[in-house]
């Protein structure tokens, strides 16, 4: 079963051909960092007439690169929510009235799950169940999965998304948008301990995280410091994160009694939080998986997957009628399969 991808939830048009035999065959991406970089951060309707431009082209691109016609096609997976209503309404516009053309199946993906068994895309993919850490600029949460839509919030963060966290604390650093690979490049050269940064909600007891605390303590150090300190500020940012999210991490684990974590968002690129959660993780005799890099940002190949998992186990889905729904805001815990 030949499936064709379609992201375009923020500011990446994300394309990918997934087969369920060969694996996935060829994925395309444009970024809109350029485009939002003056603004220092997405401007939805600028997103959205980005989509509009890019979608056609870099489907054509991803078909010629596996080598494949839109009529080998089995159908259609795109992201339905959540994420900005007007670049969701491009890819499930293209993909509904391509696959009503084409008389396949289209399927919404829930863009989290995407995130969430992109791991299993990776050379190692871990079993069911596991927990997963879904760290990205909207979501920070602690999910228990026990099957493809068998989703459980465990906890998840109470105010700021940990990439959100990163973005405005990059920001306060003087670095362009999106922060999060920027700030982590600064703290290279960082003295992650000169800097004793609050470890927010570490003995809450539960699950839940809080970041809006952490951006307030880089603020007032940012203050009183010179930039030639911005990379130990940055490093003991960095450090405090990763320290929060490993120590809930292993609280997490321990309260499902399960054995492995898999980290998947944007977040999940950090290098210092891989890092970390490996070696902690590990000494705790339990597993973490990681999705490859340039899969753990915004990408089709995910959706691509996660919708071929579903059409799976729903074999007889009907072909588009060219009716469809977007969702802005969706929890995937309220999620049991995709639409
Ligand atoms: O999953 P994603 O691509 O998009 C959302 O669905 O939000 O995540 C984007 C977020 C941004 O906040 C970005 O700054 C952060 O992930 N990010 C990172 C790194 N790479 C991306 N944060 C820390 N370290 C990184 N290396
Ligand atoms: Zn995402």
């Amino acid at each position: 079963m030949l499936v064709l991808g379609i992201e375009s939830s923020c500011d990446e048009t994300g394309i990918a051909l997934y087969d369920t035999q060969a694996g996935l065959l060829a994925d395309a991406l444009h970024s809109q960092i350029a485009l939002h970089e003056a603004y220092g951060g997405v401007v939805p309707e600028l997103a959205s007439r980005d989509h509009v431009r890019r979608i056609v082209p870099l489907i054509y691109q991803t078909l010629q690169q596996a080598n494949r016609t839109l009529t080998q096609l089995d159908a259609i997976a795109y992201t339905a929510g959540p994420g900005l209503a007007g670049a969701l309404l491009v890819g499930a516009s293209v993909a509904e009235s391509l696959a009503l053309a084409l008389k396949i199946p289209a399927l919404g993906v829930h863009h989290l799950e995407g995130h969430l068994l992109s791991p299993l895309l990776g050379d190692a993919p871990p079993a069911f169940p596991f927990v997963a850490l879904l760290v990205s600029g909207g979501h920070s949460q602690f999910m228990a999965v026990r099957g493809i839509g068998q989703y459980q919030l465990l906890g998840e963060t109470v105010d700021d998304a940990a990439g959100e966290a990163f973005d405005k604390t990059a920001q306060l650093l003087g670095l362009s948008y999106p922060g999060g690979p920027a700030l982590s490049r600064l703290a290279e050269n960082g003295n992650p301990e000169r800097f004793a940064l609050p470890r927010p909600m570490l003995q809450s007891g539960d699950l839940n995280l809080s970041f809006s605390g952490l951006k307030t303590a880089v603020s007032l150090l940012v203050k009183s410091h010179q930039p030639g300190d911005y990379p130990d500020i940055a490093a003991s940012f960095e450090a405090a994160i990763a320290d929060v999210l490993c120590h809930k991490a292993l609280q997490a684990l321990e309260t499902t009694g399960m054995a492995c974590l898999v980290v998947a968002g944007g977040v999940g690129a950090n290098r210092r939080l891989r890092a970390q959660l490996t070696a902690q993780l590990e000494k705790q005799g339990a597993s973490v998986a990681f999705p490859p890099l340039r899969l753990c940002t915004d990408n089709g190949a995910m959706i691509a997957y996660a919708g071929a998992l579903h059409l799976k186990q729903r074999p007889g889905l009907a072909r588009s009628a060219g009716a469809f729904t977007i969702y802005p805001r969706w929890n995937l815990q309220d999620y049991t399969r995709a639409v």
